[in-house]
């Protein structure tokens, strides 16, 4: 694959995503968190943990909450059927799936949703497949929900990461109910193939297995060889058999909203889902996200493509710098802001995991191991930043183990 590394081109969001805006105090995770999570340094620490960015929301989206602040006035509001349109209509231009606005329900954030799901179309002690590694969450709603988590490992070979399809098979045949997919995935950033989908569409319609789709990084895809296929699209079948789940939440850094959605053209299966967020009163959305969300979709795809532009220049620049270490392995993302490092060629026997390493540089990068067994010298990144943020964390990474005598 070709990764470009784009330092600096004719784009006009380009200096907005070079701004880096103070967050702290602003209650973040990222930010405000950082030094009870991962101790202090001397230095002070440098967030590319959890998967928010560092950017401003598109400008539209601000002045559409400003205007809905400025009212002042926030009572109850009714569902926005406005909102269903933007979505199903966001879903058609950029990902060429034609969803029917009411297809569209609300959904806590996107695992909110999911947990719904596997309440309302799985039983306690239920075998549910997850693809490891995997973004933590899954394994978590899975046990947390009292199903049985069963792990189809990916298969990696130089830095790619496929499906172990005959696994599946396997785990499908072996019972179970639903697979969580990830797509694209999080944290190897693959962007799932149509084939690839229709492998796991064709299985699951052999053994009767729902699929919940988590297409939360869908709008987050490089241009050229790969582009999001939602997965309710790759077969008949599979449009009747899956939840899809999304937000603009990492697309327009809005994860404070938790506004998310499922997209569930089946009838039968929405009222299911729909009936369960009844009971739960979890089925009207906070007004201030739904504008967020319009605004976002209705107004911001060229900003979008500009911060797409942005990260793939990050991309290459992460790219190019961890490949220049010796024993550091890079998956290249294909979507995402999320890149997955193996530390393991620079760390193995050195008594050290790849979380205990990073700390030392001064860096926050998501352990290894939340993500699955075996993955103690690894490490995500978020490159979702400014470039100078991300410049000076490479270079704090590539110093401390000098440092150390590890290159
Ligand atoms: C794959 C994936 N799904 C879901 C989420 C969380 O979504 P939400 O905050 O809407 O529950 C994330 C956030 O990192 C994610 O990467």
């Amino acid at each position: 694959m070709v990764v470009r590394d784009i330092h600096k081109f004719d784009d006009p969001y380009f200096e907005e995503f070079q701004r880096l805006v103070d967050r702290r105090g602003t209650g973040c995770k990222k930010w405000d968190l950082l030094d009870k999570i991962f101790g202090e340094h001397p230095k002070g620490m440098l967030p590319f943990w959890i998967a928010d960015t560092e950017f401003r929301s598109p400008d539209p989206v601000i002045g559409a909450l400003r205007d809905r602040v400025e009212h002042g006035v926030f009572g109850y509001p009714v569902r926005d059927g406005q909102v269903s349109q933007a979505v199903a209509e966001w879903w058609g231009r950029r990902h060429r799936f034609d969803v029917d606005p009411r297809w569209v329900c609300h959904s806590h954030g996107v695992m909110g949703g999911i947990a719904v799901s596997l309440r309302v179309f799985t039983s306690p002690g239920d075998p549910v497949v997850v693809q490891t590694p995997i973004y933590p969450p899954f394994r978590w709603v899975v046990e947390n929900n009292q199903r049985r988590l069963v792990e189809n490992p990916l298969v990696e070979r130089d830095g790619v990461y496929r499906m172990d399809l005959a696994g599946l098979e396997r785990a499908f045949r072996g019972g179970a109910r639903a697979m969580l997919l990830c797509s694209p995935h999080n944290p190897t950033g693959r962007v799932w193939t149509r084939e690839e989908l229709r492998e796991v569409a064709g299985l699951a319609e052999r053994y009767r297995v729902l699929v919940i789709s988590d297409e939360i990084h869908g709008d987050l895809v490089y241009p050229g060889d790969h582009a999001h296929i939602p997965f309710p699209s790759v077969s008949p079948w599979a449009l009747d058999n899956s939840l899809l789940f999304a937000s603009p939440s990492k697309s327009f850094n809005l994860a404070g909203f938790y506004t998310a959605y499922a997209i569930i053209p089946d009838g039968a299966k929405r009222k299911a889902y729909e009936a369960e967020m009844n009971r739960l009163f979890m089925d009207q959305g906070n007004e201030l996200g739904q504008v967020a969300m319009k605004a976002a979709y209705l107004e911001g795809e060229a900003w979008l493509n500009g911060l797409v532009r942005y990260l793939e220049g990050n991309r290459g620049r992460a790219v190019e710098f961890l490949r220049g270490m010796r024993g550091v392995r890079v998956t290249i993302p294909e979507g995402t802001f999320l890149m997955w490092i193996d530390f393991g060629g620079m760390l193995r026997g050195r008594g050290l995991t790849a979380g205990e390493f990073l700390k030392g540089a001064g860096v926050a990068l998501n352990k290894g191991e939340s993500f699955g067994e075996g993955f103690e010298l690894y490490g995500r990144l978020n490159f979702g930043c400014p470039r100078q943020m991300l410049d000076e964390g490479l270079q704090r990474i590539r110093s401390r183990a000098e440092e150390l005598g590890l290159l």
